[in-house]
């Protein structure tokens, strides 16, 4: 089975202030992920989770060492890498609150570059697999916080990846939406073949529950890697 992902000696570091030593962020990471696993990073606030995922994501330059996503180099084919993934953050404040559920979905959709008729048909069946089929008209600044992150999530998902990064999906949410994310992405990554999701957390609980394999991360350093027990 191929590697949805390989981190080689990858390390990352911001400069500090004038007085400050460099920040390092990622610290010598070697990590795999398969194609179709559901695959689980967990560490607590300032790990390095969202610099990883960012580096995943063709976001954010490695300082150092070599990394792949879907076979390709990620400072060098990002422009292949892009149009097959996504990105989700928990906690962001994203889509235009003036425009509706649907509009917002629809909108992001166009930027992938999706067909019109399937972008609709999609639309309509993650809304309703997330429970915001009731809101589709609603304006997006009329909704509630996990409504709104319900719909950040769908928006991960409309473009069909096949290899999604989910980052602190469900921060701050209540039970039941955090429920509804957590068992479409297992049901995701089960129904289809070798799609694979990334997602970050600090839920002990969340991790356990969801993912095939977690890796544990702390200071930038991946301390642990294996199946839950
Ligand atoms: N743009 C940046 N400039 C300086 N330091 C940063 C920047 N982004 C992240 N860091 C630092 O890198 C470390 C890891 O941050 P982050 O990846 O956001 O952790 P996590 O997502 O696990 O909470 C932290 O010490 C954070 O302050
Ligand atoms: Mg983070």
């Amino acid at each position: 089975m191929n590697n949805a992902v390989e981190c080689r000696s990858l390390t990352r570091s911001f400069k500090g202030n004038a007085k400050q030593q460099a920040i390092i962020a990622l610290d010598n990471i070697d990590l795999d992920v398969r194609e179709g696993e559901l695959f689980g990073l967990l560490g607590p606030n300032g790990a390095g989770k969202t610099t990883l995922i960012k580096i995943l994501a063709t976001l954010l330059l490695p300082s150092s060492g070599k990394v792949t996503v879907l076979g390709y180099d990620v400072e060098r084919e990002a422009h292949k890498i892009r149009p097959r993934i996504n990105m989700v953050s928990g906690g962001e404040f994203s889509g235009y609150g003036l425009l509706t559920v649907r509009e917002n979905l629809w909108m992001f959709s166009q930027f992938y570059g999706i067909p019109t008729r399937i972008a609709k048909q999609r639309i309509d069946e993650l809304l309703h697999d997330f429970e915001l089929a009731d809101k589709a008209d609603a304006k997006v600044r009329t909704i509630s916080t996990g409504q709104r992150q319900r719909m950040n999530v769908v928006r991960g998902f409309v473009t069909d990846p096949d290899l999604i990064f989910l980052d602190e999906p469900t921060l701050g949410l209540d039970v039941n939406s955090s429920r509804t994310i957590r068992d479409y992405i297992r049901r995701w990554v089960r129904e289809q073949n070798g799609k694979t999701a990334l997602i970050t957390t600090h839920y002990m609980m969340e991790a356990e529950e969801l993912c095939d394999r977690v890796a544990i991360i702390d200071r930038g350093r991946i301390l642990a890697c294996d199946s839950p027990c």
